[in-house]
């Protein structure tokens, strides 16, 4: 709780009133409640009452903003909030420069190819067809390894398309492995470790840094 006394000092002016409180964007889905109970545990509670899409915590140290995962960049770099949480799929994907604060110790994801249980790997790896929400990151790893690659970009259900026939082969997040289990899919290998960031806009971070340092302190203080 000691950090969060020193956040809630340096966010409160002289005269006692509240500053204006650290802006930051938390992804609707499965981060978000993993993010409020982290801050939870360590003091800082904000609740929203149904369907509300920004809220304050109750010393008005931080307001939060719910977004769509793949806009969360984009609320940030235009400085409307100036931190987000953030896994390093979607920063992938968005592209723009962003200073990456801490690391969540929740949230992080392997992003894997996966295929049918059939799936000729000698044959399909080749000159790979694969179906993907992550089109900028499966061409850049294919690249890299100077394998052909076709990308099929899709916004969801992605384990559909094996089985279907739209494409062999996915590349998508592997959490507890369940979809591709029910959908009779296999990992056919592991790409990248994702991981779950706290992001600021830099000039965001220049002008509020005192706050957002003592805001990165909070978080890495145990609960
Ligand atoms: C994600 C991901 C996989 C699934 C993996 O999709 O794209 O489909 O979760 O999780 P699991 O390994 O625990 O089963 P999401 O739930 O975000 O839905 P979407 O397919 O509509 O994007």
């Amino acid at each position: 709780m000691r950090a969060l006394e020193k956040f809630s000092s340096v966010c409160v002016s002289g005269s006692g009133s509240p500053a204006r409180p650290l802006t930051l964007a938390l992804p609707k889905g499965r981060l978000f409640d993993r993010a409020l109970a982290y801050f939870a545990q360590r003091g800082l509670s904000v609740r929203f009452q149904d369907r509300e899409l920004a809220a304050q915590d109750e010393r008005g140290l931080l307001e939060v903003f719910i977004v769509k995962n793949s806009d969360l960049p984009v609320y940030v770099s235009h400085g409307i909030a100036g931190l987000g949480v953030c896994g390093t799929d979607v920063l992938c994907e968005a592209g723009g420069v962003f200073f990456e604060l801490f690391d969540f110790p929740f949230g992080g994801t392997r992003m894997c190819l996966a295929a049918r249980e059939d799936f000729d790997c000698d044959a399909g790896l080749r000159r790979l067809t694969v179906a993907t929400k992550f089109p900028v990151f499966t061409r850049g790893y294919f690249h890299r390894r100077g394998i052909p690659v076709e990308i099929i970009k899709l916004n969801g259900s992605v384990e559909l398309a094996p089985v279907l026939g739209l494409a062999p082969c996915i590349v998508d997040l592997v959490e507890t492995g369940s979809t591709l289990k029910a959908n009779r899919l296999g990992v056919v290998e592991e790409l990248e470790n994702i991981k779950v960031k706290l992001i600021a806009n830099p000039a965001y971070y220049k002008v509020h840094y005192e706050a957002v340092d003592a805001f990165v302190a909070f978080l890495k203080e145990s609960s």
